[in-house]
């Protein structure tokens, strides 16, 4: 059975998503986010003094025994926590199966991509581009605009997100902001993924 009923239509904003019927809405603070950030005094030194919204996203599992989709909706704020942007999370598709897709709306930013041995890349976020992640690829979206970075996310149903795996070993490299820009550079509390 669907949560939504077929076929639909819906706005390609935050408003439109976030009025949708049994939309699922989550908000990610820095509270939430402190084992995910690089510096960590930088993180305490923020909390004490405001605990800012980072993410949020929106979205509608499939949760059918047919053929459908899951898809949602992403918005990252611009900021920095130290010297690096705003991120998700990021994770794994447990099992390293179920493609995923985004379609970038508005502002600019950068996708983490990393296999469980390390191996990592990078792709820009601009408007108008689709990142296509093959499914045993762990993925992070950073902001590193001045606005907010939006995108639409579409991926295969009865995914199971992996978070505990990024938690426990952080990415390969963490993005900085330096003088002349975003900076990628090796994640010095990075340990191995298996
Ligand atoms: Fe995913």
């Amino acid at each position: 059975m669907n949560s939504h009923n077929l076929p639909f239509l819906i706005s390609v904003n935050p408003e439109g998503f976030q009025s949708f019927p049994n939309m699922h809405h989550v908000q990610r603070h820095l509270s939430d986010l402190q084992d995910y950030f690089y510096d960590k005094s930088a993180v305490s030194s923020m909390l004490m003094k405001s605990d800012p919204l980072i993410y949020e996203y929106w979205e509608m599992e499939y949760a059918g025994t047919g053929n459908g989709l899951s898809f949602g909706m992403t918005c990252i704020q611009p900021g920095r926590i130290g010297n690096e942007y705003f991120l998700t999370k990021g994770h794994f598709h447990a099992d390293g199966v179920g493609d995923e897709m985004h379609m970038i709306l508005e502002g600019k930013g950068l996708v983490l991509l990393s296999d469980r041995e390390g191996n990592s890349m990078c792709m820009e976020m601009l408007p108008a581009k689709i990142c296509y992640y093959p499914g045993h690829l762990a993925h992070r979206t950073i902001n590193t605009g001045i606005k907010p970075l939006v995108f639409v996310g579409i991926w295969q149903p009865n995914i199971v997100h992996d978070y505990e795996t990024i938690k426990r070993s952080g990415f390969p490299k963490v993005v900085l902001a330096s003088r002349s820009g975003p900076e990628l550079i090796n994640n010095p509390r990075f340990s191995l993924m298996n």
